[in-house]
């Protein structure tokens, strides 16, 4: 772990940036790749830790993945085709190459372990094992499949008409993609609506799928051909520099190519909604990911509510978000979030300690956040708990305080957006 120094010295910000490849739809497309027959590439790659993970684990199954900058093709003779691993898939931080892959590997013919770092280790994977286990999986791991390491014998798959009882794009993946091996008809219904790359890439990669009002249905056991898939930039990268632009004096920052798919998108209605500066410009709406440049500029903001149907919208967002709501006017009530606490860390938890360090008026609750503001913030020695989403929220943060501020950990941000601190360093000026 290596120390930073934050001393900023409360710069205003500006210029143009262009923030890295969309994690979650980079994790897919190599997954989707992987699975369909032929030859994938892949433009607008993210090479961040995560997306690099899944890489390897698919690279022990024997397909051939090629890296070229953030070009990536992948070479593979389908799901049938891959070899039994004769070691471990390491998942590092990854949950979302641990989840979906259970539900990829539970239909092959294959045996595999997987396991990842210790912020894994504690995440709950029975969300994912128990639905798979009414589909026909073999999943053994601690506490009756609940954490890793987990064991995988793939099986032949029936397909279910299934309901979720959490929004988690993770879970809902995960059980797509068993879909795809199963016999019979595949139903999936969410009550609040999770981000849907999944639905998206496997029409791209030529599956017939359905989806009304929530409910995702198709004919199981559809083979994949292999496609094109260009990754716009990561809308919950470029959300740390759209709060940087909205809260540092006479800034104005420029984010291009910045993926505006609307189960992604909700900070950009919140930012609207607390009065934010903000001018959004569509590129191409009718790309199988629509996106945007946005221009952020300094903002007198007011306290909002933030709860319900958008939580699923900007859940990666909301340790940001609270970071923004210290600078507005007034309260701002994050509720309906309790999520947060099973992801890379407890980020209720993590987010009102560490803000709290800084001077910020911030309050628990069971399932959120209650902030009031404005407050002036001052320096101080923070953790990231290892999580990038909150070296990145600190980091944001020293940009505005009064005082220099220390996180333990800097090398996490390279989970999502290794070039995080370039881009700080290119809009100082
Ligand atoms: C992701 C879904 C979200 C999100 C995670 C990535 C995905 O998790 O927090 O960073 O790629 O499907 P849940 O689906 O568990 O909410």
């Amino acid at each position: 772990m290596t120390k930073k120094v934050m001393d900023y010295k409360q710069p205003a910000l500006k210029g143009t940036l262009t923030v890295p490849g969309d994690k979650s739809i980079s994790h897919r497309s190599v997954m989707f790749g992987a699975i369909a027959e032929g030859k994938t590439t892949v433009s607008g790659f993210l090479l961040g830790e995560d997306c690099l993970s899944t890489i390897d684990c698919f690279k022990k199954l024997g397909v051939t993945i090629d890296v070229d900058g953030t070009n990536v093709t992948i070479e593979s003779n389908g799901i049938d085709a891959w070899k039994e691993p004769t070691e471990v898939l390491y998942t590092g931080n990854s949950g979302t190459t641990t989840r979906l892959m259970m539900g990829i590997l539970s239909g092959t013919n294959l045996h595999t372990v997987m396991t990842g770092d210790a912020s894994i280790g504690k995440r709950p994977m029975r969300r994912v094992a128990d639905p798979l286990r009414q589909m026909g999986a073999q999943i053994a791991g601690r506490e009756n499949g609940q954490f890793t390491p987990l064991a995988i014998q793939g099986t032949q798959l029936e397909a279910m008409d299934y309901t979720m009882p959490v929004a988690s794009a993770q879970v809902k993946s995960a059980i797509l993609l068993a879909g795809l091996r199963a016999n019979g008809t595949m139903i999936v219904r969410e009550k609040e609506v999770s981000r849907d790359h999944t639905e998206r890439m496997l029409r791209q990669f030529g599956a017939r799928v359905d989806v009304v009002d929530g409910v995702v249905s198709f004919e199981g056991g559809q083979k994949l051909t292999a496609t094109h898939v260009n990754v716009p930039g990561d809308i919950s990268s470029a959300a740390f520099f759209l709060v940087a632009g909205a809260i540092a004096p006479k800034s104005e920052i420029v984010l291009e190519n910045v993926g505006v798919n609307e189960t992604r998108a909700g900070i950009i209605e919140v930012l609207q909604q607390m009065g934010a500066n903000l001018e959004v410009k569509i590129d191409d709406e009718t790309a199988a990911e629509p996106t945007a440049t946005l221009t952020i500029r300094s903002s007198q903001l007011q306290g909002t509510t933030i709860g319900g149907a958008i939580i699923p919208t900007l859940i990666d967002e909301i340790p940001i978000l609270a970071l923004l709501a210290t600078q507005a006017n007034g309260k701002t009530i994050i509720r309906d979030a309790e999520e947060l606490k099973v992801k890379e860390t407890d980020r209720i938890t993590a987010v009102v300690d560490e803000l709290k360090k800084l001077g910020a008026n911030i309050e628990a609750t069971d399932d959120g956040m209650i902030i009031e503001g404005p407050t002036r913030l001052h320096g101080g020695k923070l953790r990231t708990y290892g999580d990038h989403r909150i070296g990145m929220m600190a980091a944001v943060a020293a940009l505005i305080t009064d005082g220099a501020v220390e996180i333990d950990d800097a090398e996490c941000i390279a989970v999502s957006y290794p070039t995080f601190f370039d881009h700080v360093d290119a809009v100082l000026k």
